[in-house]
């Protein structure tokens, strides 16, 4: 994978999944450890280009370039030349002037981070382009799953809420399918998108019938920020038919597993109690988010010795 762009995880194989895989499996020891410090990318620069708001994407991948030994710099756009009128490519272009590895951006446009790819040399890494990928976060979902069920194969995994805005469903949608999963989808009709033909989903407008018996319900942020009004009635009427609580998480299995890529409308998607209950995986999909993207970072840039 040595130079590869992650732009999405429809350009993944299998194989180079289940090497993201292993390779996190061994970072999350050193993350565990005493001292958080490999020498595998020292002498190396990462800037990470966040031109949406982020807390969890940035600062893992802040995390784990330092982890790693190498350089990181974090742009903000509130606080870069892009409010002077900046554009996308001046400003790759001057990163790339500075003699950087990688870029690791997040922009509201779909398809910004293949973009970057064409007009920059370091290796781009997309941390979320508007509703189109979010690779990391579906690896870091494929990682927290594995840790608990012990496989991906054959597990039924329900992806509920706003899944039209949604680049987590999508990616994680290319990701779980690929290692045999099998997708469910459920939302109100007007969050779920209009054509979904894809070999292992099945969409489902009833909530219930997505979760009945699933071994994996991930819970999806209402995208407030990428709708216009009137995709459902109230926040109460979305709780009420569509939100995760613990009445309704009685349909899936006991030991269902239960993600939300963050951050929460808590009361809305999600009940408080499910946020914090037994099964939920939500915190450790933090802590895996930082083994994951050092493994991401250590495979492009030094082609993944350990
Ligand atoms: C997600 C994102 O930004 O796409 N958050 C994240 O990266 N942890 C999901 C979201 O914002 O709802």
């Amino acid at each position: 994978m040595l130079g590869k762009n992650i732009l999405g995880l429809e350009n993944f194989s299998a194989e180079e999944i289940r090497l993201v895989l292993k390779t996190a499996r061994e970072m999350k020891k050193i993350i565990g450890g005493g001292v958080k410090k490999l020498p595998n990318l020292r002498g190396r620069a990462i800037v990470n280009l966040f031109l949406e708001p982020s807390t969890r994407t940035r600062t893992s991948f802040e995390l784990a370039g330092k982890y790693l030994g190498a350089d990181v710099v974090s742009i903000n756009a509130s606080t870069s030349s892009i409010v002077k009128g900046e554009s996308l490519r001046d400003t790759l272009m001057t990163i790339e002037a500075m003699g950087v590895d990688a870029v690791v951006i997040r922009h509201k446009a779909e398809g910004a981070a293949e973009y970057a790819a064409q007009v920059v040399k370091p290796v781009i890494i997309n941390a979320g382009d508007g509703a189109h990928a979010h690779p990391s976060q579906a690896l870091l979902d494929l990682f927290t799953i594995e840790q608990f069920k012990g496989r991906l194969a054959g597990l039924k995994v329900a992806i509920v809420g706003d899944i039209l805005h949604s680049r987590v469903a999508r990616s994680d949608i290319f990701g779980l399918t690929k290692m045999g999963a099998e997708i469910h989808l459920a939302g109100p009709k007007t969050l779920l998108p209009r054509f979904f033909e894809f070999d292992g989903v099945t969409v489902h407008e009833n909530i219930d019938a997505a979760i009945e018996n699933a071994d994996v319900i991930n819970i999806l942020r209402i995208q407030l920020e990428r709708q216009q009004s009137g995709l459902f009635p109230s926040a109460r009427e979305y709780a009420r038919v569509f939100g995760i609580n613990e009445a309704r998480l009685r349909l899936a299995k006991d030991d269902v597993l239960i993600l939300h890529p963050g951050p929460q409308n808590k009361g809305l998607e999600i009940s408080n109690a499910v946020v914090y209950g037994a099964n939920s995986a939500i915190h450790e999909q933090v802590q895996n988010g930082v083994a994951v993207r050092m493994a991401l970072l250590d495979l492009t840039l030094n082609g993944g010795q350990l």
